[in-house]
């Protein structure tokens, strides 16, 4: 595993990866043309208030996600890592949510192209959480010849979303297949993300995240007050410790935020 990621380091390192161009800058490169002619989604300020799209919603709202960005950011850039999960120990504890919002608030950043990936393959979320009912199958995606292009919506010039229509079987072995790691490193070269979010299944009552997990370089982990418990996001922190990097683990669904710092989005 640890082998499987410096090899994917270097790779990275060895491409001619562009930045991000706009045009107001001039000439869009040649993979900024192939990311504007994605089709483009709207997220109509109503849809972001009623699924808690709270980046997109203004500072008031947006800050703990702006915060979760740069920390992210700033870890993922140091260690030269790209591909980052979002999981939980247990159900609904808010990683789609998450994964959203992260996205969302690293797009803001402008100097970054995301690709946001919803591989909790069983109960598919982010078609959902966008209002996306003409979604695709995401599991033609990981089958060799796909292309990016016929799976992603854009949202603005530099957030890709492959959202997915129907729950896949046999999730599991598909997430292990080389056929999967082989289409995730095909769009990386060739759709130049400087991050990868994959929203994925809770890590309790399955195992599709064991063999993925050694596919990606790090994961958030996501706890919800009043329904995790301190044993189960200790031993979640072991288990995902065992196969990949703990970027953090984030406490959601707080009832009463931590106010004591003097400078909170209030503030500002
Ligand atoms: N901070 C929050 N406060 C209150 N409700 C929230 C918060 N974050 C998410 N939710 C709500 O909790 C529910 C579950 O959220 P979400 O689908 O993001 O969780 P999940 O961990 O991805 O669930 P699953 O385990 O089913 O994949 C949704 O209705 C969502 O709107
Ligand atoms: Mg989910």
């Amino acid at each position: 595993m640890t082998k499987a990621r410096a090899e994917r380091k270097l790779a990275r390192e060895a491409g001619a990866k562009t930045q991000v161009t706009t045009s107001a800058e001039g000439p869009l490169s040649q993979v900024d043309q192939e990311w504007q002619a994605l089709p483009g989604i709207e997220i109509p300020p109503r849809l972001a208030r009623r699924k808690r799209l709270n980046a997109l919603l203004g500072p008031e709202f947006s800050t703990p996600y702006d915060i979760l960005r740069s920390r992210t950011v700033r870890q993922m850039k140091e260690a030269g890592w790209t591909r980052v999960a979002v999981t939980s120990p247990n159900t609904k504890c808010g990683k789609s949510t998450i994964s959203m919002n992260l996205a969302l608030s690293l797009a803001r950043y402008g100097q970054f192209r995301i690709i946001l990936m919803d591989f909790d393959l069983r109960r598919p979320a982010l078609a959902k959480i966008l209002d996306y009912r003409a979604a695709p199958d995401i599991e033609g995606l990981l089958h060799p010849g796909s292309r990016l292009s016929d799976y992603a919506v854009r949202y603005g010039p530099n957030l890709a979303i492959c959202a997915n229509r129907v729950a896949v079987r046999h999730s599991a072995e598909l997430l292990l297949s080389h056929d999967t790691e082989a289409s995730l490193d095909r769009i990386e070269a060739e759709w130049q993300p400087d991050i990868m979010i994959f929203d994925t299944p809770p890590m309790q009552g399955n195992d599709d995240n064991l063999g993925f997990f050694g596919r990606i370089d790090c994961a958030l982990i996501v706890a919800a007050a009043g329904s995790t418990t301190i044993e189960q996001v200790d031993r979640c922190e072991r288990e995902v410790g065992k196969l990949t990097n703990v970027l953090g683990t984030i406490l959601n669904k707080c009832r009463f935020p931590d106010t004591s710092a003097d400078y909170d989005a209030a503030y500002y």
